[in-house]
């Protein structure tokens, strides 16, 4: 048998750890932004996702507008390297279809997407109403329906063990990959709790049993998710 040598172990550990983080690697300093390329790209995304990003299918798509563009990406990566289970969008993530330069741009794109929460009031029968206009803004403001639990037991939990990550309002970190929990459908985000714990998708790395979420009962995420879902009122 072989021994390596020191110098030789920590070249191996530092090839090995290169190459397990590279898929992350490319970031939104070192790339040149092609917004019409992200525009071509959403056309795509759209059939399920919707034009302005906004999900739909009461969660069955989830929103994506507005998402940390490093949040976005990452995902993308790991569907297309089929670490995170997703079988609709299989196709659309293939690597011949999506370099990371071409999942960039589509990130970018829709990390700039802006929705409003409530729609603007305006007087429908006024002779210079535009309802072209009204129809385009209706599908850019999204409102997360109160979901059932209580409200209050769920801000005291939320603000205790989940705000550090995903921010005092819920809305994630722009620049880090913590996704946003308000404005997003709660149903989405049951199946997500469901795939970390089933470990088929990783909430946090450090944690790989995911000890962290499953601390928690069934009732306690629903107070969780009532709150949430409260936050865009
Ligand atoms: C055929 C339908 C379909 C198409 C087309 C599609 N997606 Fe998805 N996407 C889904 C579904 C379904 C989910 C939710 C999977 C889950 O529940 O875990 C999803 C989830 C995502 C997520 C994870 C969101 C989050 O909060 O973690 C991202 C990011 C995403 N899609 C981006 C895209 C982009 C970008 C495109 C276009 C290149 C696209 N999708 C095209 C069906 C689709
Ligand atoms: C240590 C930081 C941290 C804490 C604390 C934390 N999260 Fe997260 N959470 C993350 C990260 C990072 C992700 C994205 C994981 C990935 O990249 O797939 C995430 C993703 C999620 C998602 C999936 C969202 C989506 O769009 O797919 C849900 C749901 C979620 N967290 C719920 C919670 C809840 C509920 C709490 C509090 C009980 C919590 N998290 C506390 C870091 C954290």
């Amino acid at each position: 048998m072989t021994r390596l040598s020191t110098l030789t172990r920590l070249t191996l550990i530092a090839i090995i750890l290169i190459l397990t983080n590279t898929a992350y690697a490319y970031t939104e300093a070192e790339h040149d932004y092609d917004e019409d390329n992200g525009d071509e790209i959403n056309q795509i995304c759209a059939g399920c996702h919707g034009e302005f990003g906004m999900g739909g299918k009461d969660g069955k798509y989830p929103r994506l507008a507005g998402m940390p563009t490093q949040y976005i990406f990452k995902q993308m990566v790991e569907f297309r390297e089929r670490k995170r289970p997703n079988m609709p969008m299989v196709e659309h993530v293939d690597d011949r279809q999506m370099p990371d330069k071409e999942i960039m741009d589509i990130s970018i794109f829709l990390n700039r997407i802006k929705l409003k929460t409530h729609l603007s009031k305006v007087d429908e029968t006024a002779p210079d109403f535009d309802a072209y206009a009204r129809l385009q803004e209706a599908k850019k403001t999204i409102q997360i329906g109160r979901a059932k639990g209580d409200v209050e037991k769920g801000r005291k939990l939320y603000q205790k063990e989940c705000k550090s990550c995903h921010g005092k309002d819920g809305m994630g970190k722009q620049d880090e990959a913590i996704p946003q929990l308000a404005g997003q459908y709660t149903k989405y985000l049951w199946r997500q709790i469901k795939l970390f714990i089933d470990q088929k998708r990783t909430h946090d790395i450090d944690d790989p049993e995911e000890e962290f979420l499953k601390s928690f009962s069934q009732e306690e995420l629903q107070d969780i998710f009532a709150y949430a879902s409260t936050l865009d009122d």
